[in-house]
């Protein structure tokens, strides 16, 4: 099995409260997009594609190994990956996904979503379990669902398909979708998801406060 790792990294730092992309910001001195690919070779992925802020290909460059491949994102996570998985090597038959965002996941995750994908699933994400009561609201903010919490799961990356499959649901979507994760992707094209567990340590880092409890947790 010759896997492929696609690391989402084109994002801005807004809601970081940050001038720099999201993926250089940095955590105990080294940008996030070091870490998450730090991240998934330790889980053995080897081949790694970084998709960037069109622009910032030096800045990711200076700071990322020399045989990672650096390709431009788009405006959109959707459309970072699909720039992405073009790139791939002809050769891989799986592909990772996983968001810059998400810097000390654990190695165990990784080897947990390549196992999956070894034993033939199509399509496998780690999740976790959801602690608080759910619920869906209208536009005023009055609810309108409570679905059964043992029946959802957060949802993590790295994610791994079988590559034909990805690149097939990729090339089915419109130009402009716009989708939060590939999971979606590959189940709007109709493949089964399965799921294997995450970990509360690869929390994605999206706001100041989610930077520092990964700084806590890097010096512990
Ligand atoms: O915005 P969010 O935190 O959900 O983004 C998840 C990941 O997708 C981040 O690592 C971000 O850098 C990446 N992304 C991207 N291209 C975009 C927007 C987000 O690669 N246009």
């Amino acid at each position: 099995m010759h896997a492929v790792g696609i690391v989402a990294a084109a994002g801005s730092g807004l809601r970081l409260g940050s001038d720099l992309p999201k993926a250089l910001v940095p955590l105990a001195g080294r940008p996030l997009v070091a870490w998450s690919v730090d991240a998934l070779r330790a889980g053995g992925v080897a081949e790694i594609v970084v998709t960037v802020p069109p622009g910032r290909r030096d800045a990711f460059a200076a700071v990322l190994p020399p045989d990672v491949r650096l390709v431009d994102g788009g405006a959109s996570r959707t459309a970072s990956v699909r720039a992405g998985l073009a790139a791939a090597s002809a050769d891989a038959d799986v592909v990772l996904v996983h968001d810059a965002a998400r810097p000390l996941t654990p190695p165990d995750v990784v080897a947990r979503v390549l196992a999956a994908l070894a034993d033939g699933q199509p399509a496998v994400v780690p999740t976790l379990p959801v602690v608080d009561t759910t619920v869906v609201v209208d536009d005023a903010g009055v609810i309108t669902d409570a679905p059964a919490r043992a029946h959802l799961r957060r949802v993590q990356t790295p994610q791994g398909f079988d590559r034909a499959i990805l690149a097939a649901a990729y090339a089915a979507l419109g130009p402009d979708a716009d989708l939060t994760d590939d999971a979606a992707v590959v189940r709007a094209a109709g493949i089964p998801v399965t799921t294997v567990p995450g970990d509360e340590r690869a929390a994605k880092v999206t706001v100041a406060h989610d930077l520092e409890t990964a700084e806590a947790r890097v010096r512990r």
